[in-house]
């Protein structure tokens, strides 16, 4: 493609494009001889990418990869928040992939690489790095090669393995990702301070800490309560502690701070429905702290199987949702009403639940479906 595509008329047929079907689009014949209409339409959807993910990029001179570089992208958002905790002199992206995590993990620091196998993304991401004025070593190799060959040291090293195998399957375990983190852990930790891998959000923590023994911290970030990505920081110096953080970015902004370890020693206290019912962000879920969050809140748990929270009094910082509440009977709720229903522990799904009681969907109200100790409950906000 080269950088025929950022002729001015290309640009303009593409913006003016960028609405329109894609799979239409392509059954056209290009307007343009130097650029095919596969080639436009991977910049159509680029653009339309970087709207929600990065947009930064959205600006001239800009070329954007193939959609599988762009979906293993990160977002501007997660990218943001990595960057706040990492500084030092020199970064090296050992996966730089189309470049989004480097572009922003990289700005505390004087000396940035970026390694990356496919030759033709490096050279996208070099050539966008200078349109945005930003510097960096630009190396096309396997990184096992890197490794092997380098001789300096590195302040942070960074990873985003790829998260797919041949079959375009999603995988989940260490072994099965590229690179294979296991096989190349000691050695990125004898020429750096610290490794930091992101990795899945469906990836078990207890495996993770049991397969990386240099793990000093793991954060589990969540945008708008979805939980994105798991992040490791391992160091040779760590000293047998982890520290974990539960993150939600964007709508209500929490952190949660425990010690990996913790829950197997809380103890949770029970109770029925008080005053106030409360549903923990997704991060908190995704870490397993069921029991610890109770004790750290002083809330009590409604059943060991029930996710969710009561106190009489309300508590204002808890990271999640906070409802205000009384228990109901199954005759209470009447046909065509509006709610927003919630369920939890509890044999229906919330699609059923609507069938069931013949209820309208959304408005200001909740119903919970769920179960305490004693057995089904139906909880209404007030
Ligand atoms: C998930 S993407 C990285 C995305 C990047 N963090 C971003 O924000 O754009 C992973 C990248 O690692 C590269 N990669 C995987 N295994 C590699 C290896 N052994 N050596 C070099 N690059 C590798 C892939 O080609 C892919 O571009």
């Amino acid at each position: 493609m080269g950088n025929n595509i950022l002729n001015k008329n290309i640009q303009n047929y593409i913006n003016a494009n960028l609405t329109t079907d894609l799979h239409s689009l392509l059954l056209k014949k290009s307007p343009f001889p130097e650029v095919s209409m596969p080639e436009i339409v991977q910049q159509i959807k680029g653009k339309q990418v970087a709207q929600k993910k990065f947009p930064f990029l959205l600006q001239d001179g800009i070329i954007f990869p193939p959609q599988l570089n762009l979906e293993q992208a990160s977002s501007e958002k997660t990218a943001l928040y990595k960057s706040e905790i990492l500084k030092g002199k020199k970064f090296i992206d050992l996966t730089s992939g189309f470049g989004i995590d480097a572009y922003y993990l990289s700005k505390n620091f004087d000396d940035v690489t970026l390694v990356e196998q496919n030759p033709e993304l490096l050279e996208i991401v070099s050539h966008n790095w200078t349109v945005l004025e930003k510097k960096a070593r630009f190396i096309n190799k396997k990184l096992e090669d890197f490794l092997n060959e380098n001789k300096e040291h590195f302040d942070v090293i960074y990873l985003d393995p790829a998260r797919r195998d041949d079959n375009k399957n999603k995988v989940f375990l260490l072994e099965d990702l590229s690179p294979n983190i296991l096989e190349i852990q000691e050695q990125m930790l004898s020429i750096s301070n610290e490794v930091v891998i992101k990795l899945s959000p469906l990836i078990d923590l207890k495996y993770l800490v049991s397969v990386l023994p240099n793990i000093f911290r793991i954060d589990i970030i969540a945008v708008k309560n979805d939980v994105k990505e798991v992040v490791v920081f391992l160091s040779k110096e760590n000293q047998g502690k982890i520290v974990c953080n539960c993150v939600n970015l964007e709508s209500g902004e929490s952190v949660f701070t425990y010690q990996f370890g913790d829950e197997e020693k809380a103890i949770p206290n029970y109770s029925e429905p008080e005053n106030f019912i409360y549903i923990p962000n997704n991060s908190i879920l995704k870490a397993g702290i069921f029991n610890l969050i109770s004790g750290r809140f002083g809330l009590k748990k409604l059943h060991p199987n029930t996710h969710l929270y009561t106190s009489n009094e309300r508590i204002d910082d808890f990271p999640g949702r906070a409802f205000e509440i009384k228990v109901i009977e199954n005759k209470e709720i009447k046909k065509k009403e509006q709610f927003n229903i919630i369920s939890k522990n509890y044999p229906l799904k919330p699609e059923e639940i609507k069938k069931k009681y013949a209820l309208k969907d959304g408005g200001e109200r909740y119903l919970i479906f769920t179960q305490s100790k004693k057995g089904k409950i139906i909880l209404k906000s007030v």
